[in-house]
């Protein structure tokens, strides 16, 4: 049940529950963002987000949602009318690919069905025929249809098959959650938002960003001001963010990200991978058709499910009388599918206790 009264617990796939303990620290006193304590706290959140997006290049974050991190690989990493090709198969690669259009490059997408991860032949095909791209964009866990990328194998053929295109990564709703190995699978850029596997309230982006990643970008003109990785990324290294980011989520920032290394990043993916088991366990238990087909495929911190028959506005009722959300569908498929999302701190016997009140 919920720790604080008529709060029901977040079993949403962002943002997700944030706990009495992280949300003890932002009640705290406010210091300056100038000020030597914190000038060492921001130091410190970068080096600790190195292990965090498994790199030894570039950490950083920035006070925004991450769609603004998505609009600033392009304005950073894409010359001007460049080409970017996007792997889509749900709303938030979409969604990238209108915000390329609105900066003024080229996007090209690469369609997979929705419900359905990319197919690495299919982009092997693309990169063989089409003209090469500046960059190819990744969303690592499509958080409308809950499927989880095969990044490991489209980055490699990337690099094989354009090894000139920078591979840039959404993980918005993997980073912490599943596994993700930057430096080993030659990412160029990786973003999330706190709101979603951090377990911390919407309002930071952190981000890792290669080093090929960052001589391309000081070859791009006009990258704007705050997101300017060439100025941020340094600045923020140093501890000193170009203008004032939000203080008390720095400093549960910090905290979550020593939690996690008790916890140990490779505990917290399987963690996460046992509610995605238990959750479709359940759902099988019941007749309820996966949305995604490919078992391989499927998210481990947000699984997704056809309505099968049932009313998904009475089953979230249900779940919010008993002090539980859940996600009724996102855009069009509302109503027709519904989300859970196991994410964060959250754990196996709580979601237990979750999908227990939903039918
Ligand atoms: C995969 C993915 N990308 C991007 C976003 C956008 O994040 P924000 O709302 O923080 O801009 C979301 C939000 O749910 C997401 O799930």
């Amino acid at each position: 049940m919920a720790d604080h009264p008529d709060h029901p617990v977040l079993f949403l796939p962002g943002p997700t529950e944030v706990d009495a303990e992280l949300r003890q620290i932002m009640a705290t006193p406010l210091v300056g963002h100038r000020s030597a304590g914190f000038v060492a706290c921001v130091q410190d959140v970068c080096k600790r987000l190195q292990p965090l997006f498994a790199t030894r290049a570039h950490a950083a974050f920035e006070t925004c949602p991450a769609t603004a991190l998505m609009e600033a690989a392009i304005r950073n990493l894409v010359p001007h009318g460049g080409l970017t090709l996007h792997l889509s198969g749900g709303a938030f690669a979409e969604r990238w690919a209108k915000i390329s259009g609105y900066c003024g490059r080229q996007p090209e997408s690469l369609l997979s069905t929705w419900g359905s991860p990319s197919d690495p032949d299919a982009l092997v095909a693309r990169l063989k025929h089409g003209p090469h791209p500046a960059a190819v964009m990744i969303t690592h866990n499509e958080t409308s249809t809950g499927v989880l990328q095969p990044l490991q194998q489209l980055a490699a053929v990337v690099h094989e098959h354009a090894p000139q295109a920078l591979v840039i990564v959404d993980a918005v709703t993997s980073l912490a959650g599943a596994e993700l190995q930057f430096d080993a699978w030659g990412i160029d850029l990786a973003f999330a938002g706190t709101q979603k596997c951090l377990a911390l309230p919407p309002g930071l982006t952190v981000y890792a960003l290669s080093e090929r990643a960052m001589q391309e970008a000081a070859k791009v003109t006009d990258r704007g001001f705050l997101l300017d990785f060439v100025r941020a990324v340094p600045d923020t290294v140093a501890g000193k963010p170009l203008a004032t980011p939000c203080v008390p989520l720095v400093l549960a920032l910090q905290h979550q990200l020593r939690r996690i290394e008790q916890e140990g990043l490779a505990a917290r993916w399987q963690r996460h991978r046992a509610m995605r088991d238990a959750t479709h366990a359940f759902a099988a238990s019941h007749q309820i058709a996966p949305y995604v087909s490919n078992a391989a495929a499927r998210s481990m911190t947000v699984s997704c499910f056809h309505a099968s028959g049932r009313d998904v506005k009475q089953m979230a009722e249900r779940a919010s009388a008993a002090g539980y959300k859940i996600d009724q569908g996102y855009g069009d498929l509302k109503g027709k599918t519904f989300r859970i999302g196991h994410m964060g701190d959250h754990t196996v016997a709580r979601l237990q206790q979750c999908l227990a009140t939903l039918l």
